[in-house]
């Protein structure tokens, strides 16, 4: 038998279903737009940008035993994917550079105007002759379209149709040893 206090709470309670239902509904897409990045159902989850798939790049500080020493370099990065692994990995192409200030930089090979790879160019007169622009150091440059990127100048468009900088890559100092964190976000262009 109920009596009439258990009667009213378990009213309550049924009645409380739709209402949390209807804040859920409201909530759940105001989440969403407000962390768009976010995995479906898992609001307090991590976002779903592409991470760095490990082993990240790793390079000694012995491998750069000169300024404008430039290796190049395969950055693996997993994409949320909705097929059976959960993802796709990618690869993308970067340098990493010393600078004349000792500074270690890196950029994505891939060019922002059009998506081409570009390549890292040291000498001034083999860009003049082959990228249309004399800069005054070592640069990097497209062969499409002819953008040329002045590294001592984050990347700066110094030539070319190019809309902006390739993107940087994050960098960490481990000790003697630099390793490649993550990529700068967004698309080519
Ligand atoms: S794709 Fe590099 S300049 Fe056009």
């Amino acid at each position: 038998m109920v009596d009439g206090t258990t009667r009213r709470t378990i009213l309550k309670t049924v009645a409380a279903i739709p209402l949390a239902a209807s804040i859920g509904l409201i909530v759940s897409p105001l989440v969403r737009f407000l962390r768009p990045t976010l995995k479906p159902l898992d609001v307090f989850g991590n976002s779903d940008q592409p991470i760095a798939e490990p082993p990240v790049p790793t390079f000694k500080a012995s491998d750069f035993p000169e300024p404008w020493t430039c290796i190049p370099f395969m950055f693996k990065q997993s994409y949320l994917e909705y097929n059976p692994e959960g993802k796709e990995v990618r690869q993308i192409p970067g340098f990493i550079v010393k600078l004349p200030t000792g500074d270690v930089v890196a950029y994505s090979r891939i060019c922002p105007h059009l998506g081409c790879i570009f390549n890292f160019v040291k000498d001034p007169t083999e860009c003049s002759k082959g990228y249309n622009f004399k800069p005054a150091g070592p640069v990097f440059a497209c062969p499409c379209h002819l953008s040329v990127y002045d590294i001592a100048q984050a990347g700066k468009v110094v030539s070319g149709p190019a809309p902006r900088p390739p993107r940087r890559f994050d960098i960490k100092k481990v000790g003697d040893n630099f390793q490649i964190l993550s990529l700068e976000a967004g698309g080519i262009a």
